[in-house]
């Protein structure tokens, strides 16, 4: 039985982001979506969920499916709804009167705590907003599910418990997910989709595996092709001699052999295919314009409270010095973002526990990119806020990713890495002396998390970070701060918090 299967399938936006796709899903099949920034993975999956359609091919699907869609951004139509009511209005209205109970056991299955369900979605940390549109997808009981980056914004702890869930599915439900997150994909996938402008490949292996099989497919590709290539230009000389020949004797016989030869070297050469070369989705570089100040931030001892007044942990008496990449640890919820908030707004001058020094020039990152107004192009924005020419400004655009022809269409038209990789353009321009980040690797691809690792630590910029990813705060961070149990310590080390998170303890 297929669930859905695509013929020839083609989207082209702008540029050709896949084409003669050829692929069949069957109950159970688990497959990744694998591309670097850009490249379609999230016009692929609105168009599996019909929201979306192809430019060229067929796509079916079995009369009936369910499909269960998880975008990549949480929509601003969920903000103000309270979680539980976010979860019952996806069911239809027949069900949401007979049938509210489903509501709570897709609250249940994916262990979002009661106290939370009352809460406006929009109110949540990131992760919990990320689980609570999976219940909202869960409820329908689909047979597909078409997930885009779930492990954004979700902390160490809810990644393994996402892992657990996709493991306890219904055998039969089929799973689609684009991410960037190489752990995960080796965890829950029996497939995998290297999407590509051509070419895409498939194969029945999760994401390690698979891209030894590819990489094995590209060589044996290479070596095919530079044969071709080599058979292609031997028959040409071959035809330059008897050309020669056959001018000297004067044979037409001789002069159609010459012709013969040159035709099959172009067929041959019209034949042969270039293996696939990977392009970068654009460059990313950031700076340290310096500070001469001891403290950059200084912190008092104080209360972190949430906006309803809950108190969330102590903080002791802090400072980040120049140089210094403080991480902040600890689970989603336990209240990273709030402080953070809290610097914000010490670095904007307002009063409270938190103080920057004069010369400290901030670059701020918020998870959800806030920075970058949807309606407006990527063009006015860079030339407007900074004071740079319209030239300049194009160039410094198309490095960080951005083709020429999406500089001047809405933001929102950008993915999410290219929204990511233009929030990080305008961090640079800015010239900060203090970086403060949160969930910065959030929807970049794994050559741009790489990039970013290597910004921050060559530059010896200062930063406050938070990131649920591993290797990122490895290789960034020279400090360690974890919130766990109402309190904030210095540790020398993150290992500790990773091992607790993942083990599945609370960490609260
Ligand atoms: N109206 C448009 N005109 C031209 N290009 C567009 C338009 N809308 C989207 N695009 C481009 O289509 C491409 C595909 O975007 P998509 O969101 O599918 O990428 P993605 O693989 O999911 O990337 P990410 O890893 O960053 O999430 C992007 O380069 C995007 O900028
Ligand atoms: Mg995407």
């Amino acid at each position: 039985m297929t669930l859905i299967s695509l013929k020839d399938a083609a989207i082209t936006l702008g540029a050709p982001l896949f084409s003669n796709l050829n692929l069949t899903l069957h109950p159970g099949n688990r497959m990744g979506i694998v591309a670097p920034n850009g490249r379609g993975k999230s016009t692929f999956l609105r168009a599996l969920a019909g929201q979306g359609d192809l430019t060229s091919g067929s796509l079916t699907r079995r009369r009936g499916l369910i499909t269960g869609y998880l975008e990549q951004d949480v929509p601003d139509t969920l903000a103000r709804q309270p979680l539980r009511h976010a979860v019952l209005s996806a069911l239809s209205p027949e069900a949401r009167e007979s049938e509210g109970w489903r509501a709570d056991i897709a609250l249940d299955d994916l262990s979002i705590p009661a106290e939370l369900h009352d809460r406006p979605v929009g109110a949540l940390s990131g992760g919990w907003q990320r689980f609570a549109m999976l219940a909202r997808v869960w409820v329908t009981e689909p047979d597909v599910l078409l997930l885009d980056e779930p492990t954004n914004e979700l902390d160490l702890a809810r990644i393994g418990l996402l892992q657990r869930w996709i493991r306890a599915l219904p055998r039969e439900t089929a799973l689609i997910v684009a991410s960037h997150d190489r752990a995960f994909l080796d965890d829950v996938c029996t497939h995998t989709l290297f999407l590509r402008p051509d070419h895409s490949a498939v194969f029945a292996l999760p994401y390690g595996p698979a891209l030894v099989a590819l990489d094995e497919a590209d060589a044996a590709q290479d070596r095919q092709y530079q044969n071709d290539l080599r058979a292609a230009r031997q028959l040409r000389r071959q035809a330059a001699k008897l050309k020669n020949i056959g001018i000297n004797s004067g044979s037409d016989l001789l002069v159609m052999k010459t012709k013969q030869l040159n035709e099959r070297a172009a067929r041959l050469e019209d034949a042969a295919l270039p293996a696939h070369q990977q392009r970068s989705a654009g460059a990313i570089r950031l700076g340290n314009s310096g500070s001469h100040a001891k403290a950059l931030i200084a912190v008092e001892a104080t209360a972190v409270l949430a906006p309803d007044g809950r108190r969330l942990f102590r903080a002791p008496q802090l400072w980040i010095g120049p140089g210094e990449r403080v991480v902040l640890l600890g689970a989603n919820g336990v209240g990273k973002s709030r402080f953070l908030d809290l610097v914000i707004e010490g670095l904007r001058g307002a009063p409270g526990p938190v103080r920057a020094a004069p010369s400290v020039v901030a670059g701020i990152s918020d998870q959800r990119l806030t920075a970058l107004p949807g309606e407006v192009a990527p063009h006015a924005l860079i030339a407007g806020r900074f004071d740079i020419g319209d030239q300049p400004a194009r160039t410094l655009l198309a490095g960080a990713g951005i083709a020429i022809a999406l500089q001047g269409k809405p933001i929102r038209h950008l993915s999410g890495g290219q929204k990511a990789r233009l929030a990080m353009l305008m961090l640079r321009l800015a010239k900060p002396n203090f970086y403060l980040l949160d969930e910065p690797t959030n929807h970049l691809d794994i050559e741009g998390q790489e990039a970013l690792e290597t910004e921050l630590a060559s530059h010896g910029a200062a930063a406050l970070i938070v990131s649920h990813d591993r290797s990122f705060v490895r290789t960034t961070g020279t400090r360690f701060w974890w919130i766990r149990a109402g309190a904030l310590t210095e540790v020398e080390s993150p290992e500790p918090f990773f091992a607790a998170a993942l083990g599945g303890e609370p960490a609260r």
